[in-house]
């Protein structure tokens, strides 16, 4: 793939209600959520001209910001309307949405009581987030260092920038030896979440998935659940130590970048791509495509 700097790509973006040429979406170095992280964001994607559960990312995206303590100065239904609108106006039908919120510069300490929600979104191409034939093979995970935090310490059921320094962190550990993801414990030990997707188990026909306490609740992870449940598959969620992976079958990750995508290999523990995990990944292609569905009714 060419690489054009995300700052060089063609079109417009949504900038605080207007529509700006792309290499004109600019903030200042003073900015707030840059120095103090105080920014919010949400990851969507489009399939044949649609976003994929557009106003249900759009609520997180507002409770997201409410956790950090500020309101969006649109509301939810104006933000679906400005995500829809930049879709048309990039021409594109198959892309990856990206609305993020953030504190300005009116205030440069840690306080920024008055400073200015500013929002921006926007709309690019993006294809697989692995690698298509790796994805069949299922992917390697190493085992990450950083744990996700205690919910004492961090707003983790908020989408904040903040929360994925060490997402950052752990995948660029993992590929430098060669893996393509992480696995992130929690602070108690407990398996978790990968550096950007919610991570599923096959047992005995059944799905085990750890119980979404001190990391993101994904979309598509509720919307696994809901297909499997569909098919009369067993899903559990509960607590799961990673010595437990020893006897787990299948194993894949979930979100909106990564889909459904097969895992092979997580530290030590092995896994084959098999049926419920390939049922699974084929349900979820057919699901975000609406039109092809209503077609095929
Ligand atoms: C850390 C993390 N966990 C889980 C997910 C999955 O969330 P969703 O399915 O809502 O995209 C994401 C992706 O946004 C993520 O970044």
């Amino acid at each position: 793939m060419a690489s054009v700097p995300f700052d060089q790509l063609d079109g417009y973006i949504w900038f605080n209600g207007d529509f700006v040429k792309w290499a004109d979406a600019k903030v200042h170095v003073l900015t707030h959520g840059l120095h103090y992280a105080s920014a919010v964001f949400e990851g969507e994607r489009a399939y044949g001209g649609e976003i994929f559960k557009l106003t249900e990312h759009t609520e997180r995206l507002h409770e997201s910001a409410r956790i950090l303590g500020f309101e969006i100065p649109w509301s939810v239904a104006e933000i679906d309307d400005a995500c829809r609108e930049l879709l048309v106006k990039q021409g594109l039908e198959d892309a990856y949405v990206r609305p993020i919120a953030w504190r300005g510069s009116e205030m440069m300490g840690v306080s920024a009581q008055k400073n200015r929600i500013n929002l921006a979104i926007a709309i690019w191409e993006w294809p697989s987030y692995f690698d298509p034939e790796q994805r069949l093979k299922g992917i390697r995970l190493d085992m990450a260092e950083y744990c996700r935090p205690d919910p004492r310490t961090a707003p983790s059921r908020s989408k904040a920038a903040g929360l994925y320094m060490i997402c950052t962190l752990s995948k660029h550990a993992a590929e430098a030896k060669g893996y393509t993801d992480a696995l992130m414990l929690d602070w108690r030990g407990r398996v978790a979440e990968a550096t950007g997707a919610n991570v599923f188990f096959v047992k005995d026909g059944a799905l085990h998935t750890p119980t979404p306490d001190c990391f993101l609740d994904g979309i598509t992870r509720r919307t696994v659940i809901a297909l499997a449940k569909r098919r009369g598959i067993e899903v559990i969620e509960r607590a799961i130590m990673p010595e437990e992976m020893e006897g787990f079958e299948q194993c894949f990750l979930c979100g909106t970048a990564a889909e459904v995508t097969p895992v092979s290999e997580i530290g030590p523990y092995r896994f084959e791509v098999g049926e419920i995990a390939r049922l699974l990944m084929n349900d979820y292609a057919e699901e975000v495509r609406p039109r092809q569905r209503m077609a095929a009714e």
